[in-house]
């Protein structure tokens, strides 16, 4: 059985003052009535150190945005996997769109950057997805598998024993355009059906969650869907209650 998992992406949100008080309100939520699945959020870098103060001992889980393709160096503006480590991150987004599409990130840095997470230890959530231009054109599967395929050449697919996938149709972000939940399912299943092509053992444990305006409203149904093991959650997951609400819908 799967673990589900619900991870908030808060982009570039908040203060410190409004990060701290959105921390306190989802720990102390969790601390007196636990969780079903299990609860990541991953932060603005800068909010990384008072994140981990407040989530102390909490069994939500801590994560970035990104990593460094590189463990070290003249990288400016980069923050490698083993700072991410020393402050207790225990998972990192990779290749979101919005890296992928607004800062031109390549299938083969992406890739990069999520062989770094795994080489020290940190559990990457590499996201994946269409642009609505190419789900019009047929190339929904053709997209998604480029993607994959990329991170497969570099890592292998037994990487994915600690990793997460997140499918997350451009066209969905954002947007409140919801995927249904079948069409949502539909790619989960070529997914893993790819990945149980090469390794049935992998695609069985390996958690494909869903991401692109899921809300309290919608959380329940796309949740119940075969192949959705949670989600990664933008605009709901800066507000505690619909946060809250989204991760007890698993
Ligand atoms: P929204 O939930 O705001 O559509 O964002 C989804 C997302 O990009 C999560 O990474």
């Amino acid at each position: 059985m799967r673990r589900s998992i619900v991870i908030g992406n808060w982009k570039m949100n908040g203060t410190l003052e409004s990060s701290r008080d959105l921390l306190q309100k989802l720990r102390n939520r969790v601390d007196r009535e636990g969780s079903r699945g299990e609860i990541g959020v991953c932060v603005p870098y800068v909010f990384i150190p008072e994140a981990r103060e407040i989530l102390n001992r909490s069994p939500i889980l801590l994560g970035s945005q990104n990593v460094a393709d590189q463990s070290s160096g003249a990288y400016t503006g980069e923050i490698s996997a083993r700072m991410l480590q020393e402050f207790d991150c225990r998972l990192a987004i990779v290749g979101h769109s919005e890296r992928r599409l607004l800062y031109g990130e390549s299938n083969e840095l992406v890739a990069a950057r999520f062989r770094q997470a795994i080489d020290s230890g940190l559990v990457p959530v590499l996201c994946v997805g269409e642009t609505l231009e190419q789900r019009e054109r047929g190339e929904t599967f053709d997209t998604v598998l480029a993607q994959l395929n990329a991170v497969f050449a570099r890592s292998g697919v037994q990487s994915l024993l600690n990793a997460i996938i997140a499918y997350e149709p451009v066209w969905a972000i954002g947007t409140g355009k919801t995927a249904t939940g079948e069409q949502a399912r539909e790619v989960h299943a070529f997914i893993r059906n790819k990945i149980a092509g090469i390794d049935e053992a992998v695609a069985e444990g390996l958690r494909i969650l869903y991401g692109g305006s899921v809300k309290p409203d919608n959380a329940r149904d796309l949740f119940s869907m075969p192949d959705i093991d949670g989600g990664l959650i933008g605009g709901a997951s800066l507000d505690a209650e619909s946060f809250l609400t989204i991760c007890y819908s698993v």
